[in-house]
């Protein structure tokens, strides 16, 4: 069915102005002023709203097998959360072990996702070893339509890589033109810094951020920004949390390496007082890089104001307080995550905008736009124009609302934002054309998401 949103703010980078939108066909097909109505046409009046191109979270994690648990989302409620918060499309991280096979991982995942999701999506392909099937079935995966990787130097013996399987997989990546996405983190400190703090008695969550300093983020960054410059491959660090680590990114990007950076929402507006709370308050708030000392938080949204942090994600990972208690002996064993898939939009406009530390056009470019150009969907995805996908939020810049677990989509129990306010949120969410969210309830169709199928671009 035709779509007609009429006399919306449209806010794309770049470019602001009051017009008409038409869809047909899954895509918008005109923009213009005072566009006719024939009948059938479902009209939406925009008049005093915002209206945005479909957001991206290019970090979630919805099927996850992990610290001897599982996070708790299917794709129905992530995606579900994702839209009643303006997330049009995500990106999965496809995370099978060191011990599973990375094609098989790569099926599974996509299986869990296939016709349940209710949002687009692809996968960033998590490489985990690097053994001697590893380059046919990486070519296997990319030419199926997945044209990122990731890798993790945290996580020893999990998922972690050691740095000869990172050389490997940057040099594939290089050849075949895809993006690496790395969790930045030296896993040997980390797994001796540990050590040493458990065998001192400390073992509360308040130890998790000690046991992975800002230097030990610094360097996993420095040394992945290293093999970039060593390969030529074009890299992405993923939930960059504190200055010691933008710095070694940016240090990095000035002698041109081709390294951008992503922060993700806990990072932004928490820090570790909120994981020095006693007992699971501050197990639910445990997340790796940790949450920082606050004075890091004006460093990042500095970096974003100028985009010196390209993007803003979520890390989206619920584990509920009973799985949270997993670590109530050793913070080594509390399962690492922070949910934000639904409050991503909301917040960042809030905090960003509304607080003037983001201007309007850089808050679509870190929320959408930037994504999607790194990761192969513009310009389908991350922008309106004629052509692209219609996936569309008018968003209403008046609402008023705080956050609770109470009122949430994420299959969770708590909420690590909670009591916070949101100055806006979506009124309307589209998923190319047909109208999913209204007035923050899903209305729309479950599984109507598409696996989104991307070309290599970082040759
Ligand atoms: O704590 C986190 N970040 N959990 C999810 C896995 C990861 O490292 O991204
Ligand atoms: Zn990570
Ligand atoms: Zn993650």
């Amino acid at each position: 069915m035709a779509l007609l949103i009429r006399n919306g703010e449209i806010v794309t980078v770049g470019s602001r102005a009051r017009a008409d939108i038409f869809v047909e066909n899954e895509t918008v097909t005109r923009i213009g002023k005072n566009l006719e109505a024939s009948a059938g046409v479902e009209v939406i009046d925009a008049t005093g709203k915002l209206v945005f191109p479909g957001f991206i979270d290019p970090h979630v994690h919805i099927y996850l097998p992990f610290m001897s648990t599982f996070a708790k989302d299917t794709h129905e409620t992530a995606s579900i959360a994702a839209l009643i918060g303006g997330t049009t499309t995500y990106i999965e991280m496809c995370c099978p072990s060191r011990k599973d096979d990375a094609l098989a991982g790569y099926e599974l995942w996509k299986a869990k996702a296939e016709g349940h999701s209710a949002c687009d999506y692809a996968f960033h392909m998590s490489v985990t070893k690097f053994v001697e099937e590893t380059e046919a079935q990486l070519r296997q995966i990319v030419a199926d339509g997945t044209a990122s990787f990731k890798i993790f130097l945290a996580y020893k013996n999990f998922f972690g890589v050691d740095d000869g399987e990172m050389y490997q997989t940057l040099e594939l990546a290089k050849r075949l033109g895809v993006i690496v996405t790395a969790h930045c983190e030296d896993a040997e400190l980390v797994a001796r810094l540990q050590q040493k703090l458990l065998a001192e008695g400390k073992t509360g969550p308040e130890w998790h951020e000690p046991s992975r300093p800002e230097s030990v983020e610094a360097e996993g960054t420095g040394r992945f920004a290293t093999f970039l410059e060593n390969t030529g491959a074009a890299g992405y660090v993923v939930h960059l949390s504190c200055e010691k680590a933008l710095h070694a990114a940016l240090a990095a990007k000035s002698r041109g390496v081709r390294i951008h950076v992503e922060s993700v929402l806990p990072h932004l507006l928490l820090d570790k007082t909120f994981a020095e709370r006693p007992g699971v308050e501050g197990m639910k708030h445990v997340m790796s890089p940790p949450l920082r000392a606050k004075k890091n938080q004006a460093v990042l949204w500095n970096g974003l104001a100028t985009g010196a942090i390209d993007t803003v994600g979520t890390d989206h990972c619920p584990f509920d307080t009973e799985q949270k208690l997993l670590g109530k002996d050793s913070f080594a064993n509390i399962p690492n995550g922070i949910p934000g898939i639904e409050d991503r939009v909301n917040l960042l406009y809030t905090f960003g905008v509304k607080r003037g530390q983001l201007d309007l056009d850089r808050f679509v470019d870190a929320a959408s736009t930037r994504a999607a150009k790194l990761f192969g969907l513009f310009p389908r995805k991350g922008t309106i124009a004629v052509g692209s996908d219609a996936d569309l939020v008018i968003f209403d810049p008046e609402y008023r609302g705080v956050i609770s677990a109470k009122s949430q989509h994420v299959n969770n129990d708590y909420n690590a934002f909670e009591g916070m306010e949101i100055e806006g949120r979506p009124s309307v969410v589209t998923v190319r054309g047909k109208v999913q969210v209204r007035d923050g309830k899903f209305i729309g169709e479950r599984g109507r998401g598409r696996f989104l199928k991307r070309e290599p671009s970082h040759f």
